[in-house]
């Protein structure tokens, strides 16, 4: 297929619907494809927005810039599903064809209010002397037609001391009012966070920022605030923090705290924080509540800028699993909803050393105990593996995907560590969806999203360096 080539601030016309059409047939050619995470039907994919369970159904929205794999004109693509298993991806919500938005409709997330789902964005604006921030909102309603406030921008500009670096609303409800959280750079080039609030929605006051006992990195994006387990939660993403050895690794790190965000003095009371993922694919995840108002978190499987094998073939990054939150002693646990864990079948038991997968798709659950100081697992080929290992000694867990004869992003390095739980076994979930893995020790206690590139897609050896007792599903749906 001829590749067109396309400015940057292009956004979708009718003119592009064939064109788009031919990419998309080219793009189901491409062997990484995954069969039960999100992923952009041509095109880069990155942030979850506007997250909603709204009239009986999941509507995911997503960051999209449809026309090449990479971080070109943001749109909102929009998927949506009854059951978080089978997903209709309508692939267009909103298209910056608007002057005040006209370098991208960015982040932000939804709240129903009287039947419709207000879907808050950052029109992203820039001048010659630098970004002016612009908040906008659209409304869709139970038919699915979404349309655009003729009051946006409804915020306009930024507070005193603020850069031009202001995005990503989160918006929710307390005691009756409604509050938006806002990421931002200051003027000494250090995140914050903004508070503003609104009694309908469209009118917003600016309250100042409110303190965080963190570092703040020199920009903070994408906040999100949940309750869960009676406590509030803060979910965001520091741009610039310090690496340590087993933590903030990637280009880019998300961070929670879990406590109790005071409105009035304007402070979060933090009673612990930490990272959320250590993988080297997890940023700028979403909370919100799902059917029955459960805690729920989906993140972008990606992060930052990063070359991918799969970009020859024009698409591009996507979203990890839905998952369930729950609070363990106060550290925040992201663990798979049940209406996907359901959903691998054919259990099979094993107690082997070696075991050949039948598909690229699976679950993979075993306990590891120190019967040696290092105990690790290959996944792949012989040639052609990435690994995960756990060393008791040193109380570490580690993903290795530098034996990979594809490289993933090595510039951003192929080890992520992090640190174990102090504990003698642990129960692991390996979820394998093709080029997406996400694993998860102790039902989300420690976690890794990443993506691996096998030259054999089709199905993997997996190799332990003991005797595993454990099970294998295929996912099947
Ligand atoms: C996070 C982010 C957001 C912004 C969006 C643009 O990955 O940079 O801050 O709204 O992506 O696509």
């Amino acid at each position: 297929m001829k590749f067109q080539t396309f400015n940057h601030y292009t956004y979708l016309e009718d003119k592009h619907i064939y064109y788009l059409k031919q990419l998309e047939n080219f793009v189901q050619k491409s062997s990484f494809l995954p069969h039960y995470h999100l992923y952009p039907k041509t095109g880069l994919m990155n942030d979850p927005n506007g997250l909603a369970y709204f009239n009986n159904q999941y509507h995911f929205f997503y960051q999209w810039f449809p026309f090449e794999p990479n971080h070109g004109m943001k749109h909102w693509g929009h998927a949506k599903s009854a059951d978080l298993v089978h997903w209709e991806d309508k692939a267009i919500a909103l298209i910056p064809n608007q002057e005040y938005e006209k370098n991208g409709c960015y982040s932000g997330n939804s709240i129903e209010k009287d039947g419709l789902l207000y879907l808050f964005y950052t029109a992203n604006y820039k001048t010659p002397q630098g970004k002016i921030p612009k908040q906008a909102v659209c409304i869709m309603d139970k038919s699915g037609i979404i349309q655009k406030s003729e009051k946006n921008p409804i915020i306009d500009g930024a507070p005193e001391g603020m850069s031009g670096e202001i995005r990503d609303p989160f918006v929710f409800e307390r005691d009756g009012s409604y509050y938006m959280l806002l990421g931002a750079k200051d003027e000494h080039d250090v995140g914050q966070l903004l508070l503003y609030t609104s009694q309908n929605l469209i009118d917003w006051g600016y309250q100042g920022i409110i303190s965080l006992p963190i570092d703040k990195g020199y920009m903070l994006e994408c906040p999100s605030l949940i309750q869960v387990e009676g406590k509030d939660v803060l979910i965001i993403s520091p741009m610039g923090l310090e690496k340590e050895e087993t933590r903030y690794q990637n280009q880019f790190s998300t961070v929670y705290l879990v406590g109790k965000l005071d409105l009035s003095d304007k402070v979060f009371y933090a009673e612990y924080s930490n990272e959320v993922d250590s993988g080297f694919d997890f940023y700028a995840p979403q909370a919100f509540y799902g059917k029955n108002n459960v805690p729920m978190m989906v993140a972008w499987f990606g992060c930052g800028e990063q070359e991918l094998p799969s970009d020859k073939d024009m698409w591009k990054h996507g979203l990890t699993m839905p998952y369930e939150l729950k609070l363990k002693q106060n550290h925040l646990t992201h663990f798979v909803v049940p209406e996907l864990l359901e959903q691998f079948k054919q259990k099979q038991p094993f107690h082997n050393q070696k075991l050949s997968t039948e598909s690229n798709s699976y679950h993979l659950a075993f306990e590891v105990s120190n019967h040696q100081d290092v105990m690790s697992i290959q996944f792949g080929s012989s040639r052609d593996y990435w690994k995960l290992q756990f060393n008791f000694k040193q109380n570490q867990i580690c993903v290795d995907r530098s034996h990979l004869s594809l490289p993933v992003d090595v510039p951003n390095g192929e080890i992520r560590k992090t640190i174990g739980l102090n504990k003698n076994s642990y129960q692991v979930d390996v979820f394998i969806d093709n080029s997406f893995v996400e694993i998860f020790i102790n039902e989300g206690r420690k976690s890794f999203a990443f993506r691996t590139f096998n030259m054999t897609t089709k199905h993997h050896d997996i190799l332990f360096d003991w005797e595993a007792i454990g099970e294998i599903g295929y996912y099947q749906s």
